[in-house]
Parts: structure tokens; C-alpha cells; sequence
């Protein structure tokens, strides 16, 4: 066998873990000597298999061959499929299936290579398998190797968590070949670099030490391939493959240790879950798009932080390992790009957090084992520690507020974290100097970390650490400097101090032997809009050659090397002097020595230019500034002399002062002492002068010697404010001077008064334009800010004022957005220091200058400080929903005139049963004076502020439950729009939108209101932005597209109706919702499909068969003009609302409205969101009831629709067409979690590959739908082998219908094929239904319910039980378990109650049923009881309603008869709403009996008809229930009532509904069309189908067929009659 020299690491007692290169033939032998056995089983996955299975068959097969033939043992290999599913029950069944098949007995030894999945898999079948067989570990990705492959625990995951079976089971051997990890992907390589990372986190300094150092060698070692089985000895080991082997064994022992002492983990063992307790939870979530190991590195993060945040930790820990980590490629926060970008990212909220960890086996109660880190290579206590869950909740929040207070730590004396100024140049002068430096104090910030990664990545320089940290240690490289690897970019973020210094850096490198001719650097999207084009000029001026890759004038920048010529340099320092800095640095390094002269007048920051010019002098290099010869004003031209900087020993870092204004203006607001110790006048900020030039003229006892400043603030409330203020030599502190300034209610000092401002408490902070250009625009930020507070402020062109206002009378609850922005968050936390819950939104951007801010203001200055979490799709939907809570918020109905905004407004006022309120009478009735009157005699402006006035006035005084229809001009003045806007957050305001052409044709006729004296159609044009502006809601009060013909067949009272839907809908009334969308029931929606609705409206009611709404793909609609444009496609606004307001005139079934781009099935272009929520958002305004977003759509667009949806609801969807969607995995949980978020309706669709697919999703809408508060799923496979999917989902199913063009989607069925299919199916059983009564032969009713069962595809049968009595027949149709319902006829209707459990309240004042439900006792659906109802009252209302929608409640109304039908007249006429009621029969004793019977009806008698008692009001409805024969027009008859023409005032619109059933015109209707031809007629049948129909629904739940139900009956009635 091949030389092979190992290390060995010894666990449990036993040197089982061998270490190496190319170690195949050592494996293999070692496997045949020490572990006899008859069968070796090799368990690999595909991808291994493809590298390195055919080594390992062959060493086993030759070393057989050595074996004589009788006994020789068998290789058997089994191959799997990869990743984190196979580790599962039937993965583990499949390995179990396997050795079984080829008769494995208690010999046999499994062997598993591959990564953590083999390992745990293989691992726990070899634990089990014949109660336990030897095994041996062959880890090939760096994570098995270091961790899942030591220690013995094994497992396999269940849908319910991962890892939850297993067992602890040791192997024999456990085989570490590095060389497999050169054909690991390099993330999966990172990934394993995590855990090797925590090990020495936890474990050894000098370990991490090395592996922060040299993370490029060992990525080198893995990426250049080794040859020749090279590394397999010592000799052959090239320093890299060294370095490896030392990191992975290093880590391993310490594993092996850990282990060895605490095998089942009862402690210690419990440190190698260092960033395991927080990053497995984010695992669950974000499983399996981001890897184990890459949520472990941001939950050591966020565990660092919280031992930071308990004082334990200090910042150059967290600072170190946040490094370490990204040097990897690792991530390191949750707002990593890697990370954010995911959908699932939304659900890592600290709750769904918090929760997770919960389940975790090692956590108790309120707290949470988590390893806390002392240091780095060092722990708290030598295991976890139990952390308060409320710690874990404030760093893990992604908001803060300060709770405002008198810091307990006063007086305070502190020091603040090195400048990040002086900190970077710094590194640049070490970095480019000869020699060693020490540098002390070094901040440890983003800012730095970028930059000396960048000079890292340049190999400018060497950095290691001393002291924990404390001290960087700067091998300097002389300026020796590379151009990176191609394809290598430096990214440096948002840091602008690092990318205008490198810039000119990046002219000095050399240029390399490499393939990469240019550096390029680049930074985040902020970064990219940061200008570095002046110092670009320059530097392309004098020769260098440096491109924009993007925009012009901002990162990415290539540039050439070896590009400094130096010389004469000109460079325009007005916008930063960062740019002169930059080029002052890199000076000497020129090929010539460098004259620099700044240009362009005014130059900003020069204390900065004086500091960088000061600090290269300490490096060696003294620059001389030139000054006029004559006056010896110092010019703005600096020499600079060619050299090398020659490194100090050592270097202290000031500390920063900006930085210092924080905690310093805490003392001035809180009135309190705060000493910075290590900054005072001699500093070279330029921010050091804060103190004296801004705190003590604002009142404040400022003491500032050489090194140190304090600073007493006055009393609260008594600061000064400042007048006028140059802050131009302290730019940066502007921010803070800004936030005092806010509470700075005292008179300026003396002298600094301004003389032009209108309150004497403004200061003016002038000189500070370049503030614009900073991490965000500065000064905008501010003012926009502050205005949360109500701080009045306005912007100047190079600074901004501030109006100071009592502190008192800040606005509380501030949210501040910090712009990611360190000192804006800084700065309004010193507000939030007075001002009750200030909450600063991302706390992180702190990081950037002073990362444990937060820490700090709680453990040296004595503030509590709360996490805060910004759950903002609810926080946006509270803020600003659209109706009122109670839905009692007044409507206000604005518009065009002539556009109908009376007409509606009535009618809605009608629907609503509140007040009608028009402003033109209101106004009239107020000014004494008509509208046209007033402007005549006062003018349009008067009329136009009167009218205002009168707007505000009603808005006050009718703001609940009034219908108010204002003028067409109300729009015109601003002060009447934002009473409008203003009214909008809390009621609906509907814009009544009508068509101009047909506005101008009906103004013809109108002339009410002052003439315009301008063109209609101009003023339409002028108003029209503005009703859009004023409105939350759009009513379309034009059908252009019905056309005539089409007009006739759509009912009379379409816009009644509509009326009626949109108004109880936007107030939220009653929102025209399915009622079949509750739990336990089917709902069901037509997809639409035409590019043009209308011609199919006249199919609308057979279409909508058994539906509970429409869907009206949207994205399918095109404009007649666009028909033959082929491809995806915005249909036009106009286009979209005139066709809904088509089909709301044809149908009252709820809307669904839905957008589908292109990659979800649909037709809208993929990238138009911005149209596509246009188009959303008109939907919520037109009051589409279901709204379909998909969640792939960006997060904002969704919230802020879902922020004002109203009474809309949104069905948040996801469509997965690729079939790559399991069911059953983790993602697609994740996607629901998603979707329950924004949505009232989730929506999940996948693709069936095989019927299989759908057991999968039944299962998992049971499993989402168990828990408590689920939210209604629609769950569906598209493909045909989807189908089944498609008849078991029960909400929404979407089904397509015979008479669409094209289905929606593939597979899809009709409603009718659904209920057959159901029924098949068993989910539907036949149910009987009956009429009892007698004599029955003749009754509609079976052809009326039976017609209804078969258009609906239902099984139901519906037959005639006429028997003589209420007895054992009619019992035993009721007993039968397949008994649906009964209708019950004279003379049963009492009699039958006794049978009944329990009565409606219509029946019981009624006294009478006609319909019998069984229903369900209870929730649990054991008990069956019968319930007893009364439709005939409904029938009566409905007859009404449907003839005379504007009746509304008739003021009067007569009942002719006493019998049981009288009884549900008066019922259904108290329920219109009629104030009085007359009754009329002939024997008023049996009248009376009625009177009493319905005493809050106040029913009156009348002994003639046509004499009307009380006040005399003429009904206008009037209900006979006598039978026909026993009425007659001829006076005298001794036998039947007369009917006297004076029944029926001719001049009102009424109704008449005659109960009896036959003949079909009977005298009262006869007479009626004689004498009252506004007067509708209702024949009995009518009524009897009417209360059919409802009847049909109580039953079935579906609504009736009614129009093919109606034809046959009334076929049939006529034929009889
Ligand atoms: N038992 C333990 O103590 C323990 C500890 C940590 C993690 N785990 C488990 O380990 C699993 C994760 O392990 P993993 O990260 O190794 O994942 P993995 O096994 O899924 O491997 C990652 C990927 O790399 C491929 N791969 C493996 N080696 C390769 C090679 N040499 N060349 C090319 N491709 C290769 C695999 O096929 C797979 O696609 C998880 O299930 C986790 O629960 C267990
Ligand atoms: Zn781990």
C-alpha cells in the first residue's frame, strides 16, 4: 500500500479519527484488517458518487482479489439521492430495504461517505440495523468533517423538525482525506468554515488568530487541485495543504475533547452550540436556501452582541468575529443581501424567533441556553448560559428606543471609540509605511473593517492582533500593493471614507503577472449614487486612467495601476475634502513629487486637511502648505516631497469626536454632566469644537482642557436656542446641534440674534451643504424627521433653521427612519432622551462609528433601552385603514356635476338607511339664498369659501351615519381638499365617476347649479386630478360598453343593486363577501377569461351556476383596439373599470380581482409592478371584494396595498409552474407563513406531476389548516394530473365553465363536474327532501327544487309526501339519515312544530313553518336536531324589494286577510320597514287576534278599504292573502270582500302582491294594472318562488339557479293553468 502519513486525534479514549491526504488505500486496507467482516456496504449520495465512488470500488475489489476466493468478503454500494430530504424516514427505510435485499447480516459494516446527510443517515441505520452494526465515517464536506462526523450523534428529520429521531451510535473509524474538499462547492466549504470558526471562537485565541489572518491561504488550498496525491505523505504536503489540515484537526480535537469529557452532551458539550441557539431558529426558517452553516455564523453574531449588550463581551470580540466570519464568505447579519432578498426573510421576526427556540430541547421557561463569549477563545462559564428571553428580544429587534429619563450614571465619564477619521487614515499611512506599527484605539466599525479588508485584498499590508484585540499590529508594505484576482472585486459597502481614500490607493498598485489588468471597486446601491467625480477628474487629468462602470461620476470605478503621475494636481475641494485627503495620502508614492492645488473657491472641511496632513507628518512626511508672498494668507496649494512613510512604533488613535457630541448633548437635554476623557482642545477634529462653540452658547457650562471635555447642560426645557451658526469646520455635528435646537426654547445669546427670522427661538445652521452627500441627504433627513416631532423647520440652500418648541409639546411616538445612516439614529436617540417613546427604526446603522452605542448608553450612561420590533404590515394597517372601525363613518359623495352623484347619494342613503344630506340645499337652507343666487350677488371666491365653511360644518356635525353629496367645485380650493383627504383616513369618499360625454349630454338639460362660463369638458380636465387626489373610493356610475340591446336584458334596477353592493361594501356595513368561505363549507369562483366581458353578460347567469364569485383575470383583458397584439400586456385603466362596472351591472356575485404576470400563468409583463399595483390598488377603490397579490411581488407594494385594503380582502398567492414544488417541503410552509402575513385568503398553487402530488397537498392544507387561527387555504395542482386537487379544495376552487373560450388554467373543471365528482367521491352524499301537506299533486315545488339539484349537478332528490295527519310517515321521512329538508304546506304548518328542536325567530313570531332544516347541534357534529323556519315572509319581501328597489320603507301598508298567511305579510312588512301597517278582513275579531299577536308593529285596523285610519297615509304596498274567489270588484257582493278602486293610489309607485296561487291574474292584480299603472303586480307564484328560492339556500347553501328554475316553473304553472 501507498505511503500515507497520518495525524491522528483520539476520542473517547480511542485514536478513531485519522487525518490525511489522499487516503482511499489507507481507508480501504485499515476497513479490511481491523474490521473483518463478510459484507462492506458503502452509502454515498449522487454527487460524491460521481468523484470518488470508483476509487473506492476499486481498492476494495483489488484488495479482494488478494483474498482467497472461499470467504471473500463482498462491496456492495449503495447510491442516494443528495440533500437534507433523503435524511428522512423513508430515506432511512430505503438504506434498511437495501442491506436487507442483499442479506447484510450483524457482520456487515456500513460505511457512509458524504456530508452531514450521509453521516447522520447512514449513521442511525448502522445504530439500528440488526440492533446495531459497526460503521465508519468518511465525512467529505468540511462541516461533516469538523462537526457531524465527530461525536456520534445521529439522526434523520421528520416533517415536524429536524433531527428529532436518532440515537448516539460511534464508529469505528472516523476518515478525514482533505482532498475530498477540493471538489466541495466553495459555498459548501464556507459553510463548514463556520463551525471550524466557532471551535476556536469558543476554544483557542491563537487558532482564531490564524484562521482571521489566513483566510486566503486556506481558500488557496482548497482551490488549487493537488496532483499526483500530493499531501499523502509529509514530504509531498505542500504549506497550504499544511495549513488545512492543522485548522480542520485543530478543530476536530477540540470536538474530540468537548466530546470525550461530556459524550451526551449534559455541559460542556454545550459550547459547541456557540451561535447554534439563535442560528438554528433562523435556520428553521430560511431551510434550505440558506445552509447551516451560514445561519450559525449571524447567530454568533447575534450571541456575541448579546454578551456585548450583558457588559461581558467588548466590541473588539464582536468586531473580530464579524470579520473572521465575512473573510469566509459568510454572513453575518440578517440584513446580508443573501439573507434579506428571500421571501422567508419576512417571517424572521424576534417573535417567530423567540418561539422556535422554545422548542428547543435545552431551553426553559422565559429564558434561553446560549453560549455566552468572554473573549475571543474564551466563555462565560464552561457551559450555556440561561439568557432572559427580553435580552434575546432587544438584540435580536431591529428598532430601539431609548425610554427617556435622567441618565443614572450622571455625572458621567466616559470615552468614546477611536475616530473613524483619524482610524482610516491610519491604516492607509501603516498600510503604505515601512515597518511596524501598533495601533491603539482602533475604532472597530464597519468603516475600518471595510477598509483594511480592501488593503487586505490589495496586499498592501499584514494585520494581526495583540491584547484580545486591542492593539492592530500593521506590518506595513511599503506601498507594494496588487491588483486583485479577475472577477475579484473590493467592495466597500456604503463606506465612503474607505472608497474616496482607496481611490487614488488603487492608482498606486503595481501591475501584476495575474489575468486581471484593472482594480475595480464598487459598493452598495447608496454607495454607487455617492459622488467621487471631482477627485476622479483630477486624478484623469494627471493621467490616470480610471473608468466608470455605471454612472457617471460614481462607484464602480476600474482602474489601471501604476497611474500616479504626480506633478501638478488640481482638484475642486468644495464638495468634500476627502477627496484632497485622498490624494495627500497617496502623494509620496507619486512618480513625481506633487504640487496639489485645491480649486473651485470655497474649500470645505479644512480642519480634516489639516488632520490628514498633521498624522503624515508623524508617519515622516511633512507636506508645506504654500502662502501668499505677499500677505502670507496660507493659499490653498499643499507640496508634497516623494518618499515612504516610515511606520511609528506605535500609534494611539483619538477618539471620535462626532462621536462625542452624542453623550455630550445627552447632558445639555437631560441637564445632567458628561466628561468625554479623551478629547479636548488640542484634537484635530474639527467636531472637538462642539462643545464650546454650539453646547455653551445653548447654555451649558462647558470645561475643556488639552485632552479632556465636560460639559453641564442647564435645567430641562432651558436650552438656548443658537441664532445664526456656521458649522462648517463640524460638519458631521450638525445632526445633534439639530435635535437640541428642536428643544431649544431660550432667547439666543446677545449678538447671535437673527434679525430676519419670525420667531425669536430659530437657529440657523449654515455651511453644511456637503451634508447632502453623506450616507443619505443629511439635511433633508432632518428636516423630514423632525417634522415627526411637529418641529417646524425650514431648508436653506447650505444648511436648514430649526423652530424650537417646548419639549412638552414634542409630538410622542415618533418612528425615525435613519436613512441606514449612523448619525441620524444617534442623533434622534439623544431626543428620545426627552421625548416619550422616540423609536429609531434600524438600530444596526449605528455599527458603522460606534457599534455598541446602544450598550453603551445603557451600561456608561445610565438610559434603558428597549428593543423595539417593527411588525409594519400591521403597524401601516392600523395607521391609515380606510373605514372607520364601527363602519359608521359618514359617506361623502363627491364628482362632476351632472355625473349623479344626487342619484346615487339617494340611493346609497336608501341601501344604508341613513340620512341623505345634499350641500346645495343644506347651503341654500344656511345662506337663505340659493347656490346660483349667492355667486351671483357674491362672487365665485365668497361662494367657494362659504361653500368650504359649509363642508367643514357637516363633516363635524354628520360625521357618522350620513349619506353627503357635496358640489362639483368643492374641489376647487386646497383648504377644501384637505378636509377631504383628511375625512378619507376615517370614511369613504366617493368619487361618483361618469363618462364626460355623457356628463355634458345630461347637463344639457339641468341647470340648477351656476353655469361654468368655461367648457365642461375643461373643467372636467382640471378637476379630475383632484377628485382622484380627494377620494378612497370610485364609484363607476357609467355602462357605456352595454349597449342597447344588451341594456334590455340586464334587469331595470342593475344600478340599484350596485348601489346598494358598493355602499354596504365600503363602509363595511355588510362587505359583499362569500358567505361559503367558512370553515366546513365549498366556495367556488368562475374564472373570467374574455379579453372582453361584455358579450358574455348575457350568459352571466348561466355561467355563475353554484359559484360564490368571479374572478376576472385582469391581465387577460384587452382593449378592442389592442386584440391582436400579441405578448404580455398592461390592459388600459379606462378599459379595466368600464368592464367591471359592466359586469357589477349583470351580476352581484363578489369580485376577484387578479393581476398574473407572466411567470405566474398570466399575461401582465413581469416587471411592470408599478403598473400592476395601479391596477391593485383601483381595484380596493371600485370596491372589489377578493384581491389577488402574488407574494413574490415587492413586500412594500404589498403592505401598503394591504394598509388600505378596507373591506376588501386580499387573497396573497404563489404559484410555483416549474413542478419542482414538493408539498412536503419546508419552503412551501414558508411560503404559506408568508402569504397568512399579508393575505385574508392564502393561495398556493403547484403542478401535479403524478396523483401522489395530491395527497401531498391535502395533507399539508391539513396540517396548516389544524392550527387555531388558520386562515382559509386555497390549495390546487395544475396539470391534469392535478384534477383531484381540484374537486377536494374547498376554498375558492376556481372552475372554469363550458361556455368560456379557454380555461383559466390547465385541468380545470365546471362546478357541476365538481359535484359529480364529489358525490363520486363520497364527499357528497344524495339527500331526500319532501313537501309535506295536503293536497300537494299540484305543487311547483318538486319541479322548482329538482330543476335547481340538476343545474347544480347536485344528487338530491326532492318528492311530494302528502299524507292526512302529521304522523309516522312524515316522522319517518324525518328520522332517515339521508333526510336534506321538507317543505311544509297547508295544513301542517302548525302541526308540525311539536316535531321540531328548535324554531327561527321569523317562525316563532310567525307562528308558522313552512321549510325544515336539519342541522348540526353543535361544532362537534354529532347530534342532528331539526330546525323549523319560515321562508313565506321572505318570499313577501323579496317580491317587494325586487319590483321597487326605491320604495324603500314604505310609509304605510295594507294586509287584506287574517289567516296564516297574514301573519308572515305583516312579519315581512315590519321587516321593510313600512311605519304603518293596516290590516283588513272581514271578521275583525280574527283581526284583532293578528293585532295582538305583532304588538311593536302597531298593526292597524281598517273597516273599509280605500279609508284609511290615523293620519290617513295611502299605503303603496298592499299584500291580499284571501283566496281569490273570495274577493271582487263589484260592490255588494254579500260573499267576498270588495275591492274598491280608492285600494291604490295612482300617483304613488307601489306594489301589489296577491298570495293566492290561482287563476294567474286575480281581481285585485286586474284591477290594480287598471287603475295604478305605476303600480308593480306580484302573482302568487312569484312569491312561491321567491321563498323557493330561499328555501333552496337555507337547504344547500348554494344560491338558486333562480332563472332557469323560474322558466320551468312558471312552464309548468301556465300549462296548468
Ligand atoms: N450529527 C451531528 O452532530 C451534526 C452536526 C451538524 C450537522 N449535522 C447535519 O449535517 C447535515 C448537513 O451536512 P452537510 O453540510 O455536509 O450537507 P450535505 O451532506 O447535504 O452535503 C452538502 C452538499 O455537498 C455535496 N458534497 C458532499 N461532499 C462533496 C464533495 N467532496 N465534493 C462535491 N460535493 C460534495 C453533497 O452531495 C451535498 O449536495 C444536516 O442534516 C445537519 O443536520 C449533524
Ligand atoms: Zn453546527
Amino acid at each position: 500500500m501507498a505511503e500515507t502519513d497520518i495525524l491522528k486525534v483520539s476520542i473517547l479514549g480511542k485514536e478513531s479519527i485519522h487525518c490525511g491526504f489522499h487516503l482511499i488505500p489507507y481507508i480501504v486496507n485499515t476497513v479490511i484488517t481491523t474490521l473483518p467482516s463478510s459484507a462492506y456496504v458503502l452509502v454515498t449520495d449522487t454527487h460524491v458518487a460521481n468523484f470518488h465512488l470508483t476509487a473506492f470500488e476499486a481498492e476494495f475489489n483489488a484488495a479482494f482479489e488478494k483474498l482467497p476466493n472461499a470467504g471473500r468478503p463482498r462491496f456492495l454500494s449503495r447510491v442516494i439521492a443528495p440533500g437534507e430530504t433523503t435524511k428522512s424516514r423513508e430515506g432511512k427505510a430505503d438504506v434498511e430495504d437495501f442491506l436487507l435485499l442483499n442479506k447484510c447480516t450483524r457482520d456487515s459494516v456500513v460505511i457512509a461517505l458524504g456530508g452531514g446527510v450521509i453521516g447522520d443517515l447512514v449513521g442511525f441505520v448502522a445504530a439500528t440495523f440488526m440492533r446495531g452494526v459497526r460503521f465508519v465515517q468518511i465525512p467529505t464536506t468540511l462541516l461533516a468533517m469538523v462537526d457531524s462526523g465527530v461525536g456520534g450523534k445521529t439522526a434523520i428529520d421528520t416533517p415536524h423538525g429536524k433531527n428529532l429521531i436518532g440515537a448516539f451510535w460511534q464508529p469505528e473509524y472516523i476518515f478525514i482525506d482533505a482532498a475530498f474538499l477540493e471538489t466541495l462547492p466553495a459555498r459548501e466549504f464556507s459553510n463548514g468554515m463556520a463551525e471550524v470558526v466557532k471551535t476556536a471562537a469558543i476554544w483557542n485565541e491563537k487558532e482564531f488568530a490564524d484562521l482571521e489572518s489566513r483566510s486566503a491561504e486556506i481558500f488557496a488550498a482548497i482551490q488549487t487541485p493537488s496532483t499526483n496525491n500530493s499531501g499523502r505523505t509529509q514530504a509531498s504536503r505542500s504549506a497550504a495543504q499544511q495549513l488545512l489540515l492543522s485548522v480542520i484537526v485543530g478543530s476536530i480535537s477540540v470536538k474530540a475533547h468537548i466530546v470525550t469529557i461530556d459524550e451526551r452532551e449534559t455541559g460542556l458539550r454545550n459550547l459547541v452550540n456557540f451561535g447554534h441557539t439563535i442560528g438554528h431558529a433562523i435556520e428553521a426558517v430560511l431551510t434550505p436556501t440558506i445552509l447551516h452553516g451560514e445561519c450559525v455564523s449571524v447567530g454568533m453574531i447575534l450571541e456575541a452582541e448579546l454578551s456585548r449588550q450583558m457588559g461581558i463581551l467588548g466590541q473588539v470580540g464582536v468586531g473580530r468575529l464579524n470579520r473572521c466570519l465575512k473573510a469566509y464568505n459568510l454572513p453575518t447579519s440578517l440584513s446580508d443581501p443573501r439573507i434579506a432578498s428571500l421571501p422567508a426573510a419576512k417571517q424572521l421576526t424576534v417573535e417567530k424567533l423567540l418561539d422556535i427556540m422554545k422548542v428547543d430541547k435545552k431551553n426553559s421557561g422565559l429564558q434561553k441556553k446560549i453560549v455566552i463569549l468572554s473573549r475571543i477563545g474564551a466563555t462565560y462559564e464552561p457551559k450555556a448560559t440561561g439568557v432572559p428571553d427580553s435580552l434575546i428580544a432587544k438584540t435580536l429587534s431591529e428598532a430601539a428606543k431609548v425610554i427617556p429619563g435622567i441618565p443614572t450614571k450622571n455625572p458621567i465619564r466616559m470615552a468614546t471609540p477611536g475616530s473613524k477619521s483619524i482610524s482610516n487614515r491610519a491604516l492607509v499611512l501603516a498600510a503604505l509605511g515601512t515597518g511596524t506599527c501598533r495601533l491603539k484605539n482602533l475604532l472597530h466599525s464597519d468603516d475600518t473593517q471595510v477598509m483594511m479588508t480592501a488593503l487586505l485584498e490589495l496586499k498592501g499590508a499584514n494585520f494581526s492582533w495583540e491584547d484580545g484585540g486591542e492593539t492592530l499590529v500593521v506590518e506595513g508594505g511599503e506601498g507594494s500593493l496588487q491588483v486583485p484576482p479577475k472577477g475579484k472585486e473590493i467592495y466597500l459597502g456604503n463606506a465612503g471614507t474607505a472608497a474616496r481614500f482607496l481611490t487614488t490607493v488603487c492608482t498606486l498598485v503595481q501591475p501584476s503577472q495575474s489575468d486581471a489588468k484593472t482594480t475595480v471597486i464598487t459598493g452598495n446601491a447608496r454607495m454607487k449614487q455617492r459622488p467621487i467625480g471631482p477627485l476622479v477628474d483630477a486624478l484623469r487629468v494627471n493621467g490616470s486612467q480610471i473608468e466608470y462602470l455605471e454612472s457617471q461620476g460614481c462607484l464602480p470605478l476600474s482602474v489601471l495601476p501604476d497611474g500616479l503621475k504626480g506633478a501638478r494636481i488640481q482638484l475642486a475641494a468644495s464638495v468634500s475634502s476627502q477627496y484632497v485627503s485622498s490624494i495627500l495620502l497617496c502623494a509620496p508614492y507619486a512618480h513625481e513629487s506633487v504640487t496639489l492645488e485645491l480649486t473651485g473657491g470655497q474649500v470645505i472641511s479644512q480642519p480634516y486637511i489639516d488632520m490628514t496632513i498633521a498624522m503624515m507628518k508623524t508617519f515622516g512626511i511633512t507636506v508645506e502648505r504654500e502662502a501668499d508672498p505677499v500677505t502670507g494668507k496660507l493659499l490653498d496649494v499643499y507640496r508634497i516631497p516623494k518618499g515612504v512613510y516610515k511606520n511609528p512604533a506605535e500609534y494611539n488613535i483619538e477618539s471620535d469626536a462626532s462621536s462625542a457630541t452624542y453623550p455630550l448633548a445627552i447632558a445639555a437635554i437631560t441637564g445632567t454632566s458628561c466628561t468625554i476623557s479623551n478629547i479636548g482642545s488640542a484634537s484635530l477634529q474639527g467636531d472637538a469644537r462642539f462643545a464650546k462653540e454650539v453646547l455653551e452658547p445653548m447654555g451649558c457650562t462647558v470645561v475643556q482642557t488639552e485632552t479632556e471635555t465636560t460639559v453641564q447642560g442647564p435645567p430641562i426645557g432651558q436650552l438656548k436656542a443658537i441664532g445664526l451658526i456656521d458649522m462648517e469646520p463640524m460638519t458631521d455635528a450638525f445632526l445633534t446641534a439639530s435635535v437640541l435646537a428642536a428643544v431649544a426654547i431660550g432667547q439666543p445669546l446677545e449678538g447671535r440674534e437673527l434679525k430676519d427670522a419670525d420667531s425669536p427661538t430659530v437657529t440657523r445652521i449654515i455651511g453644511i451643504s456637503n451634508q447632502r452627500v453623506k450616507e443619505c441627504n443629511r439635511i433633508r433627513a432632518m428636516i423630514d424627521q423632525l417634522a415627526k416631532f411637529g418641529v417646524k423647520t425650514n431648508e436653506l440652500e447650505d444648511g436648514l433653521e430649526v423652530y424650537g418648541k417646548p419639549v412638552g409639546e414634542l409630538k410622542k411616538g415618533a418612528s425615525i427612519h435613519c436613512y441606514d445612516d449612523h448619525r441620524v439614529a444617534m442623533a434622534f436617540s439623544v431626543l428620545g432622551t426627552v421625548v416619550k417613546d422616540t423609536i429609531i427604526e434600524e438600530k444596526r446603522c449605528v455599527e458603522k462609528t460606534w457599534p455598541n452605542w446602544w450598550d453603551d448608553l445603557e451600561n456608561k450612561i445610565g438610559l434603558k433601552v428597549e428593543g423595539v420590533e417593527l411588525d409594519s404590515a400591521d403597524t401601516v394597517a392600523s395607521a391609515s385603514g380606510t373605514t372607520s372601525q364601527d363602519g359608521s363613518a359618514s359617506v361623502v359623495i363627491i364628482g362632476m356635476r351632472g355625473s349623479g352623484k344626487s342619484h346615487v347619494g339617494e340611493l346609497a342613503a336608501s341601501a344604508l338607511a341613513w340620512p341623505f344630506v345634499d350641500a346645495d340645499t343644506y347651503f341654500a337652507e344656511k345662506h337663505k339664498i340659493g347656490v346660483r343666487e349667492f355667486v351671483h350677488q357674491h362672487g365665485w371666491e365668497s361662494f367657494r369659501a362659504a361653500e368650504t365653511g359649509i363642508l367643514k360644518e357637516l363633516l363635524t356635525t354628520s360625521a357618522a351615519k350620513h349619506v353627503i353629496s357635496l358640489g362639483g367645485g368643492i374641489v376647487e380650493t386646497p383648504a377644501a381638499r384637505d378636509l377631504l383627504k383628511n375625512f378619507a383616513k376615517k370614511g369613504p369618499v366617493v368619487h361618483i365617476v361618469r363618462e364626460i360625454d355623457e356628463v355634458v349630454r345630461y347637463l344639457g338639460e339641468e341647470t340648477a347649479r351656476p353655469a361654468y362660463g368655461e367648457p365642461v369638458t375643461d373643467v372636467f380636465r382640471r378637476r379630475e386630478p383632484w377628485f382622484a387626489e380627494c377620494c378612497n373610493y370610485e364609484f363607476i356610475n357609467y355602462t357605456g360598453v352595454l349597449t342597447s340591446e344588451q341594456n334590455a336584458s340586464v334587469a331595470g334596477n342593475a344600478t340599484v343593486d350596485e348601489v346598494s353592493r358598493f355602499f354596504k361594501h365600503v363602509t363595511g356595513q355588510q362587505a359583499n363577501l362569500a358567505p361559503n368561505l367558512a370553515p366546513g363549507k365549498r366556495s367556488y369562483f368562475l374564472s373570467l377569461t374574455y379579453p372582453d366581458i361584455t358579450p358574455a353578460l348575457r350568459h352571466m347567469k348561466d355561467l355563475t351556476v353554484g359559484v360564490d364569485a368571479l374572478e376576472v383575470r385582469v391581465d387577460l383583458l384587452r382593449s378592442p383596439k389592442d386584440f391582436d397584439a400579441f405578448g404580455p400586456y398592461i390592459p388600459p385603466v379606462a378599459y379595466v373599470t368600464e368592464q367591471l362596472a359592466a359586469l357589477r351591472r349583470t351580476t352581484s356575485l363578489p369580485i376577484v380581482f387578479t393581476v398574473r404576470t407572466v411567470s405566474q400563468g398570466g399575461s401582465f409583463p413581469d416587471k411592470a409592478e408599478k403598473e400592476a399595483f395601479h391596477l391593485l390598488n383601483l381595484a380596493v377603490r371600485i370596491g372589489a371584494e377578493y384581491i389577488d397579490a402574488e407574494i413574490s411581488w415587492p413586500e412594500k407594494l404589498i403592505k401598503d396595498l394591504v394598509s388600505h385594503k378596507g373591506s376588501s380582502q386580499i387573497i396573497a398567492s404563489w404559484h410555483d409552474w416549474t413542478g419542482k414544488m414538493r408539498w412536503n417541503e419546508a419552503s412551501v410552509k414558508a411560503k404559506y407563513d408568508i402569504a397568512a402575513r399579508f393575505g385574508d385568503i392564502v393561495k398556493i398553487v403547484g403542478k401535479a406531476n403524478s396523483v401522489q402530488d395530491n395527497f401531498a397537498l391535502y395533507d399539508f392544507v391539513s396540517r396548516v389548516s389544524s392550527a387555531s387561527n388558520a386562515k382559509p387555504i386555497i390549495a390546487i395542482n395544475m396539470g391534469v394530473e392535478g384534477q383531484m386537487s381540484r374537486i377536494l379544495n374547498s376554498t375558492f376552487s376556481p372552475v372554469s365553465h363550458p361556455l368560456l373560450p379557454t380555461k383559466a388554467a390547465p385541468g380545470q373543471l365546471s362546478y357541476a363536474q365538481i359535484q359529480q365528482a364529489l358525490h363520486l367521491l363520497g364527499q357528497l352524499p344524495a339527500q331526500r327532501y319532501f313537501i309535506f301537506g295536503n293536497p300537494i299533486a299540484h305543487s311547483m315545488s318538486p319541479t322548482l327544487h329538482n330543476t335547481g339539484f340538476e343545474v347544480l349537478g347536485l344528487p338530491h332528490t326532492y318528492q311530494l309526501l302528502e299524507t292526512t295527519d302529521v304522523g309516522e310517515g312524515i316522522k319517518a321521512a324525518l328520522a332517515s339519515p339521508d333526510f336534506g329538508g321538507a317543505s311544509v304546506t297547508i295544513p301542517f304548518k302548525l302541526d308540525v312544530i311539536p316535531l321540531l328542536d328548535q324554531l327561527s325567530p321569523a317562525a316563532e313570531a310567525i307562528g308558522a313553518v313552512n321549510t325544515i332544516v336539519p342541522r348540526l347541534a353543535d361544532a362537534s357534529g354529532t347530534n342532528r336536531i331539526l330546525y323549523g323556519d319560515n321562508t313565506d315572509w321572505l318570499g313577501i319581501v323579496e317580491s317587494v324589494r325586487s319590483r321597487a328597489p326605491a320604495l324603500g320603507a314604505p310609509q304605510a301598508a295594507l294586509v287584506i286577510g287574517a289567516g296564516g298567511t297574514a301573519r308572515a305579510a305583516i312579519f315581512a312588512l315590519k321587516a321593510l320597514g313600512a311605519q304603518h301597517i293596516y290590516l283588513y278582513n272581514r271578521t275583525a275579531g280574527k283581526a284583532q287576534i293578528l293585532v295582538d299577536a305583532f304588538p311593536d308593529a302597531h298593526v292597524e285596523l281598517v273597516e273599509r278599504l280605500g279609508i284609511w285610519p290615523g293620519e290617513g297615509l295611502v299605503p303603496s304596498v298592499v299584500v291580499s292573502t284571501v283566496p281569490a274567489s273570495a274577493t271582487t270588484t263589484e260592490e255588494g257582493s254579500a260573499d267576498a270582500v270588495f275591492l274598491p278602486v280608492s285600494i291604490f293610489d295612482a300617483k304613488l309607485e307601489g306594489v301589489v302582491v296577491d298570495m293566492a296561487y290561482k287563476p294567474a291574474e286575480t281581481p285585485l292584480l286586474a284591477l290594480a294594472k287598471r287603475v295604478a299603472p305605476n303600480w308593480a303586480t306580484v302573482r302568487g307564484v312569484e312569491v312561491l318562488l321567491e321563498q323557493g328560492y330561499v328555501q333552496f339556500e337555507t337547504w344547500t347553501g348554494r344560491r338558486c339557479p333562480k332563472h332557469v328554475v323560474a322558466e320551468r316553473v312558471l312552464e309548468k304553472y301556465n300549462a296548468s293553468a
